[in-house]
């Protein structure tokens, strides 16, 4: 599939997005793992929360869908999951497959998790060696990558330092510790998104925190809890660089999650001379939300790099579109972890500004952007991959002439509609 974008102006709406990826992931998983019924509502309805549902269904988890976004997870304790008749699908999900992982690696069964060809080819080994340190047993392929053979074995704690800030990594060995028999303590070299830590905390179990450092002792099972989840502010981002971007433009977007693990991108917009608004602040089941709202405004370049890095990871693509409308420089650095997204993103936004006529200047770990530089319409290859099919869409609306973007599907991923809304506002 493709979609033709044309050049925008005068954006005027109030919206929502769908609900947070990270959080619909997790709330399923905890849900499954705890003994009694979870009603989640709002669950992000892309393909990758469908994914883990898939997958939770095959361990002979009952997940009941009611009318709109709402699910009922009948969980029956860690106990409960069973052994599944055939090899788990993540399909593009890192998330569902890392998570899945440390939970799967001390249950009493053999299980396989494979993926889509993109999630074949990410790395793997970042959470199998933590789990061998538990005294899990799992294969990789030679290059460490899916599918992963879990051979389900019995789980010890044990302390760990991550190598790299990433929440699926963390998350994956929270889980196994939670299972596992004793102490599990995990280091992370920064804070990466802490929804784990919250959702769990909020079920009734004890996990401390102490700086980067977090500590559980296992075995304990979760209390089942219903949870209402928050817009994604991921998907938020293209709208908001959009309406940031498109001249004359007001937008508010309802109900956005604004997680201070996950508000990178609203920061990096402040410092680049737009101010967003958060009105209606609240905090629902450790979750803060809030409404957004954006006006047009003239950026400036900024420097992304360091601890700010893992909280904007997701949201870099876009930001590099807005990058091209600053004056001045923007310089993202530390940003290695990009390359071992859905796709590298780094490459992928190299090619993609390159045939808009961008020029860029591009590290192993980030580029930089000198703007303002107009964007030139052109053919834009997805890569199969969401973020960067949403992110030269928003490109598009701001670039002379017409864009075609090739694959456009994979919207779906984590944001079904994202085209349609799109139309909507462009001609109400
Ligand atoms: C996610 C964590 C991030 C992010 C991904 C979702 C999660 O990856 O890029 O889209 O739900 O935990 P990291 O594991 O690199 O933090």
């Amino acid at each position: 599939m493709h979609q033709i974008v044309r050049t925008a102006a005068r954006w005027r709406a109030v919206l929502s997005v769908p609900g947070d990826k990270s959080i619909s992931h997790r709330a399923l998983l905890f849900g499954a793992l705890a003994s009694g019924r979870s009603r989640i509502t709002r669950v992000a309805p892309g393909r990758d929360v469908a994914s883990t549902a898939d997958c939770l269904s095959s361990l002979g988890v009952r997940i009941e869908r009611e009318d709109g976004n709402a699910v009922v997870v009948h969980g029956r304790g860690p106990s409960g999951l069973s052994a599944p008749a055939h090899d788990l699908d993540a399909g593009n999900s890192g998330t569902t497959i890392r998570l899945l992982s440390g939970i799967l690696a001390g249950r009493p069964f053999p299980s396989v998790i494979t993926g889509d060809a993109s999630l074949r080819r990410r790395p793997m080994r970042r959470i199998v060696e933590p789990l061998e340190r538990m005294g899990g047993r799992i294969e990789t392929s030679p290059e460490g990558t899916a599918p992963l053979r879990i051979r389900g074995t019995r789980l010890t704690g044990a302390d760990l330092t991550l190598p790299v800030a990433s929440a699926q990594l963390k998350s994956c060995v929270l889980l196994a510790g939670l299972l596992a028999e004793g102490r599990t303590s995990v280091t992370e070299p920064a804070m990466s998104r802490d929804h784990t830590e919250r959702m769990l905390d909020g079920m009734g179990v004890r996990i401390r925190r102490d700086g980067l450092r977090l500590e559980l002792e296992g075995p304990q099972t979760p209390r089942s809890c219903d949870f209402d989840v928050p817009g994604d502010i991921s998907s938020a981002a293209f709208l908001m660089v959009a309406a940031a971007c498109i001249p004359e433009s007001e937008l508010t977007i309802e109900n956005v999650g604004v997680n201070p693990t996950r508000t990178g991108i609203l920061d990096a917009l402040r410092r680049m001379g737009c101010p967003i608004e958060e009105l209606n602040p609240r905090t629902l089941q450790g979750e803060p939300r809030a409404d957004l709202r954006i006006r047009t405004a003239s950026l400036s370049g900024t420097d992304i790099d360091g601890d700010l890095i893992p909280k904007i990871i997701d949201e870099i693509p876009v930001l590099a579109v807005a990058a091209c409308r600053a004056r001045g420089r923007t310089v993202v650095r530390d940003a290695a972890e990009l390359r071992v997204k859905e796709t590298d993103r780094i490459a992928a936004v190299a090619r993609n500004l390159s045939a808009m006529g961008v020029r860029a200047e591009m590290f192993e770990d980030g580029f930089a952007i000198v703007g303002p530089q107009p964007l030139r319409g052109a053919v834009i290859d997805s890569m199969e991959d969401h973020r960067i099919a949403m992110a030269f869409t928003v490109a598009g609306l701001l670039a002379e002439g017409e864009t075609r973007i090739e694959g456009t599907e994979c919207a779906d991923i984590s944001y079904p509609g994202f085209f349609d809304l799109l139309s909507g506002i462009e001609y109400a």
